[in-house]
Formats: C-alpha cells, structure tokens, sequence
C-alpha cells in the first residue's frame, strides 16, 4: 500500500518537474518581436523621407526583409544624426544600423558589420550654374565644401587637406539635404557626397557631379558586438535575398534600373 504511494508520489513529482522543466525553456526562447533600425534619413535613395513624411529606402526594405527572415515580427525605425548611429548601438537603443554606412577599420573596432550589400565612392557636387567644376580634391583649395560630420567623406576631405597643405574650409552639416540646400543657395562651393546618392541629389536638385575620386567603399548594415548570432542571421538572410528576385526588384525600385 505504502509502496504504491510512493511510486504514485514520485510519478507525480517526475511529471511536475518535467512539465515546469519544459515551461521554462519554451518561454525563455527569445521572443523576437521587433528589429529596433536606426538610420539617418538625409541620403537617397538609402533612406530619406518621402512626401507623406515617411522614412523609405533601398536600406530599410532591406532590412525589413532581412528582418522577417531572420524571425523578426517587423521593423521599428528609429532617425538620428548619422555621427550619432554608432553610440546609439553601442548603448542598446538601437539593435542594427541601416544608413549606407560604409565598412572601415576604425568603425569595426567598435562595431560588427554584416557583409558588404554596396559599393561606392566619394563624388564632388557643384552648382549647376557656377561654372566650378573641380577635377580633383586640390581644385577645392580656398574654397568652402559641404559634408556630413562623422562621414567617410569629411573624414576624406579633411586628411587630404592636412596632407596636402591645402587650405579648404570644411563645413559640416548633420545632414546632407541640408549641405546640398547650402550647395544651390550660394552659401558653399561644393559638397562631397557618396556617388550613388550624388547621382539622386542630380535629379533633385540644380547640382552636377563635377568629379568622382574612387575610394572603393562597401557598405554594410552594423550590429554590436559580440551579437554573433544577430549578425549571423542578417548574412545568412542578405545572402538569400542577393540570390533571389528580390535583389532586383529592389534596385530597380529605388535606382531605378537593374545595375
Ligand atoms: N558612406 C558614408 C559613411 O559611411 C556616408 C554615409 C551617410 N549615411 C547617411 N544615411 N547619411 O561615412
């Protein structure tokens, strides 16, 4: 009698602990609801702001679409200025950045980057009309050129001034739309933007790229590090896209043309 108790106990107490072994593990799987995208939206056509004031781009469709694929519910975009991406990551308010941000050695000492989705180089701006048309970073000596702070092309500027002993003075803007809007009223004499947004700005506004200075840059989406799992998901997923229809549909929505 007592005997059957015990195995009728312990039968009990074997199926309890199962059963809140079993809870526990299921409901500390990570609930992936959204992918917190941080981006400043001043670069078309990667991402900008478009008439109904909603932040679109080639960068956030392709993060949204990394995103589902790799088990997230959707999205939240999150806009700052783009020097103030990386400290935003590195503080957990944001999970990834989406922001054609290019891959250099000084950012991946303090962020992981995915693997390159873009190419690009550095393309001096002039007004239309002005008659500049500077072949080269030296034709910009004396002269007032816009960029964006915390970017590879102030950073470009810069170096190359101080190197050369030019004399250009750098004007640095939060945002590109506001340096290019500075470019048409007359207030400076050239801005030095990545080429493929250049060629948007072309379209938009009375400017022209009066050169392009090769610098062979790769842009790629930045996660924290040590989130190897994050970052592993995000590849695995960019590689599955570059390998589909998707990829296509995607540059000729926003670049309009497949190439
Ligand atoms: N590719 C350049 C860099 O990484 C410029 C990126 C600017 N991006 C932006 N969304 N404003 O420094």
């Amino acid at each position: 009698m007592n005997r059957l108790l015990l195995v009728v106990v312990a039968v009990i107490v074997i199926i309890v602990i199962a059963g809140l072994a079993y809870y526990f593990a299921t409901s500390q799987a990570p609930t992936k609801e959204y992918l917190v995208v941080g981006t400043s939206p001043d670069f078309p056509p990667f991402e900008y702001i478009d008439e109904e004031g909603n932040v679109v781009g080639f960068d956030i469709d392709l993060i949204r679409l990394l995103a589902q694929k790799a088990g997230y519910k959707d999205i939240k975009i999150v806009t700052m200025d783009f020097d103030s991406l990386i400290p935003a990551l590195t503080q957990g308010k944001i999970d990834v950045i989406a922001s054609g941000m290019t891959i250099t050695e000084e950012r991946k000492k303090v962020v992981d980057f995915t693997d390159p989705y873009w190419e690009a180089d550095q393309a001096i701006l002039v007004r239309e009309d002005s008659g500049f048309m500077p072949k080269s970073i030296d034709d910009l000596n004396g002269k007032t050129v816009g960029v964006q702070t915390g970017t590879t092309g102030a950073d470009y500027v810069k170096s190359y001034a101080e190197e050369h002993g030019l004399n250009i003075n750098v004007k640095e803007y939060s945002s590109f739309v506001l340096a290019v809007q500075d470019l048409v009223n007359g207030r400076i004499d050239a801005v030095v933007v990545d080429s493929p947004v250049a060629k948007m700005f072309e379209q938009k506004y009375p400017v022209t790229i009066a050169t392009i200075i090769k610098t062979g840059e790769q842009y790629g989406f930045a996660v924290r590090k040590g989130e190897t799992e994050l970052l592993q998901a995000l590849n695995k997923a960019l590689h599955e896209v570059k390998n589909s229809p998707e990829w296509n549909k995607l540059i000729e929505k926003y670049f309009g043309s497949a190439g």
